[in-house]
């Protein structure tokens, strides 16, 4: 039974047990139904305690019951029957209660919770709104900037803050159970209480908000996704009519919203990043456990990585090639730590036992004590090859070797290392104690609880490890090249950066591709073109535009200057000099410019990224197209409402995608291998997401 009632005296004790996260299923609708309907003064029931069994409160609805034709019966009628109960329902929440959880709570007519627990509503990160009367039941609990933000972003709060803003009753401790029955003696035999604050202005005053500002303030931070403004209507609502008629305005709102785009897209995300950490690679094999890693490298990577890694509770060592430049990395991720400490993220007591387990060091011998060790030395296979003799030196032949190496095979450096099955990547992004990706970088060798272990490694810092093989740039890398190609391309054939970079932002990114090659800073890539340059294949059309940025002197926004002008510090500025750049060059290469139309960038670089992870998916170098959206997503920006490259180019039309990579290969011959896998599924009327399974 996923919804069991038992009495304690006059109490009903409602106990819903669905896990893993007691989302609400159509067994559980129907069952709170059936005990809103028969748990009456009648039935000799004064009060009922609804409470969840395992680590949550209910956390939602069903979001795999989204697009069924499981809807009896709507959740919406299950909270207006509670909230219409005879008798007082009180909600004891633990864990997360979300979405269609906290609106099950709002239509309680007590909240209490421990303090532990947090709520939210965060329909709108599936691309919907809340639907079951969050939208309207919040801001009659609670202020208009608070609902207002609650139900805009989707961010839940803390049940501390929850109560001082009048969402929760009361902070109980202990057994809920317990806590929960001394609640209901204590408010046995007075009024019904239909909704806090009691009696409720009906509807709820204008208070005279500047919803004209409250709604830029949304869509600037939408950056195209529609459910926060429609979240944002629908909040309105509760300002402007009746709770009934609020009611019905939200479900208005809420209805079309399951079958928009954006909402299926979302919703691929969601199961995506969780689908990423279970690759069959590694099923049935056990992370091992980890005491103490060590860190070889103290510049910004290996600093970020320590950060996570102390931020995970393990002890680190991070060694560095002298006494120096070891304490120079001390007092970078000291630098890390303090800064986490002045934004509120950790208090007092967490930051000095983070600075506590950390130890830098010029000596190898002190990785001895750690079961696994990430190298994030300079990108150059004979310092790699070093670091990690010294290391397999130090450590053994048991303990675990990583790379975050984030372009080059790790066999090329690790031949000399006994035992390969310990060797994997772990390629984190920078900056790595912010970024959530990592990849799991797998050689033929590596072993299945190797692989767990990176995984696990990842999760506990609170990150998304996604499974990769082997390929120059593996999958993130490689699929920005692809992109970085064309762009380059479309810039020759006469697009300025701020044509890309506009129509890249238009379509969800949060900066285009020029502003982040700026932001990142041109001197690694530049290093590495040249290295590379004596092995490029002279029929890939190459542009120079990229070194020519450089070699005038323009290495990104740090020094002021790169693709754009940088004469405030951070904003981007379009610039004369290098428009002026670009024309020479296409007039150098004999080619006659042309206005590129912003939905052709788009379709273009869809058009590629979707391309090259379909050979990256041939390879074998991705398993699903999924893990390719999810690295995309985490690691780049993607919009996550498009899903990821695969998702957009699925919902784009996989023959319109073809035709769109046909055109750019057509254009310069020899460059592009269109993929036969993409070909093979836009003709068949195929799916990427048919391969996910
Ligand atoms: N519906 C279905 N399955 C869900 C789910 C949901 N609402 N929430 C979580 N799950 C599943 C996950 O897919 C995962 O399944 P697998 O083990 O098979 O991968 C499992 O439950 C555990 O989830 P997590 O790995 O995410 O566990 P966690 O402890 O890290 O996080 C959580 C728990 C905070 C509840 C997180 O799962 C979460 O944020 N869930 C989504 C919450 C949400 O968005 N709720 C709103 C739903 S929409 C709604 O409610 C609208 C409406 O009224 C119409």
């Amino acid at each position: 039974m996923v919804v069991s009632v038992d009495r304690e005296g006059p109490v009903a004790i409602v106990t819903v047990d669905n896990p893993p996260v007691n989302a609400l299923s159509q067994a559980v609708r129907l069952g709170l139904r059936k005990a809103a309907h028969e748990l009456t003064p009648e039935a000799g029931v004064e009060a009922v305690l609804l409470l969840c069994a395992g680590r949550t409160f209910i956390a939602g609805a069903d979001i795999t019951e989204f697009g069924s034709d499981r809807v009896e019966p709507p959740l919406g009628t299950v909270v207006d029957d509670i909230a219409a109960a005879p008798v007082p329902w009180v909600a004891m929440l633990h864990g997360t209660a979300l979405g269609g959880g906290l609106e099950v709570a709002l239509g309680c007519h007590w909240r209490l919770a421990l303090a532990s627990a947090r709520v939210g509503l965060p329909e709108v990160a599936l691309g919907i709104i809340p639907g079951a009367g969050g939208t309207q039941r919040l801001p009659r609990v609670t202020d208009a900037k608070t609902a207002v933000e609650i139900v805009t972003t989707g961010k839940p709060v803390g049940a501390e803050d929850a109560h001082r803003k009048g969402i929760i009753d009361r902070i109980v401790e202990g057994d809920l159970r317990s806590a929960g029955l001394a609640f209901c003696a204590e408010i046995a035999g007075q009024p019904q209480r239909r909704m806090s604050p009691d009696p409720m202005p009906d509807p709820m005053p204008d208070l005279g908000l500047d919803w004209a500002a409250i709604w830029d303030g949304v869509a600037a931070r939408a950056k195209g996704q529609i459910s926060p403004l429609r979240a944002l209507e629908a909040v309105r609502g509760a300002y402007q009519l009746p709770l009934a008629d609020g009611l019905k305005h939200e479900r208005a709102i809420i209805m079309p919203l399951f079958s928009d785009p954006q909402s299926l897209a979302l919703r691929h995300a969601f199961f995506a990043e969780r689908a990423v950490a279970k690759p069959a690679a590694i099923a049935g094999a056990k992370a091992r456990p980890l005491s103490r890693i060590a860190v070889v490298g103290g510049g910004l990577m290996g600093c970020g990585i320590a950060v996570s890694a102390l931020g995970a509770g393990l002890p680190v060592t991070l060694i560095e090639r002298d006494a120096a430049a070891a304490e120079a990395a001390r007092e970078r991720v000291g630098g890390l730590i303090e800064a986490a400490l002045s934004r509120g993220l950790i208090d007092d007591a967490t930051a000095s036992a983070r600075r506590a387990a950390l130890s830098t060091t010029e000596e190898y011998a002190a990785a001895a004590g750690a079961d696994l060790a990430i190298e994030a030395v300079f990108e150059d296979p004979d310092v790699k090859a070093e670091v990690f003799g010294q290391l397999a030196a130090a450590m053994g032949d048991a303990a675990i070797l990583a790379s975050n190496t984030s372009y080059i095979d790790p066999r090329s450096f690790t031949g000399h290392v006994p035992n390969p099955a310990r060797i994997l990547g772990l390629h984190f992004f920078s900056p790595a104690h912010i970024m959530k990706l990592v990849e799991v970088v797998r050689t033929p060798d590596t072993a299945p609880d190797v692989l767990a272990t990176g995984f696990a490694l990842a999760k506990s810092m609170g990150k998304t490890g996604v499974l990769c093989g082997i390929c120059d740039g593996f999958i993130g890398n490689r699929v920005l090249a692809a992109y970085g190609r064309l762009a380059l391309y479309m810039l020759e054939d006469g697009a300025l950066p701020a044509d890309i970079d506009g129509a890249m932002k238009a379509f969800g990114w949060p900066m285009g591709y020029f502003e982040m090659m700026d932001m990142a800073g041109h001197q690694i890539g530049y290093a590495r073109r040249q290295r590379l340059a004596p092995q490029r294949d002279p029929a890939i059309r190459y542009s120079r535009l990229a070194d020519l940025v450089v070699e005038s002197g323009r290495e990104g926004q740090r020094t002021g200057a790169g693709w754009y002008a940088y004469p405030e510090g951070r904003r981007p500025v379009p610039d004369p000099e290098i428009a002026a750049l670009i024309e020479a060059e296409s007039a150098r290469l004999g080619i006659t410019r042309r206005e590129i139309p912003a939905d052709e960038i788009t379709e273009r670089l869809l058009a590629v990224m979707a391309n090259e992870g379909a050979m990256i998916l041939e390879e074998g170098v991705a398993a699903r197209p999924l893990d390719i959206d999810v690295v995309e997503m985490l690691g780049y920006g993607y919009p996550r409402w498009r899903g990821g490259p695969m998702q957009a180019a699925d919902q784009a039309g996989l023959g319109a995608v073809l035709a769109s990579m046909e055109v750019v290969a057509a254009e310069s011959p020899g460059s592009w291998t269109v993929s036969p896998q993409l070909r093979k599924l836009a003709e068949t009327g195929g799916s990427f997401r048919e391969l996910n399974a």
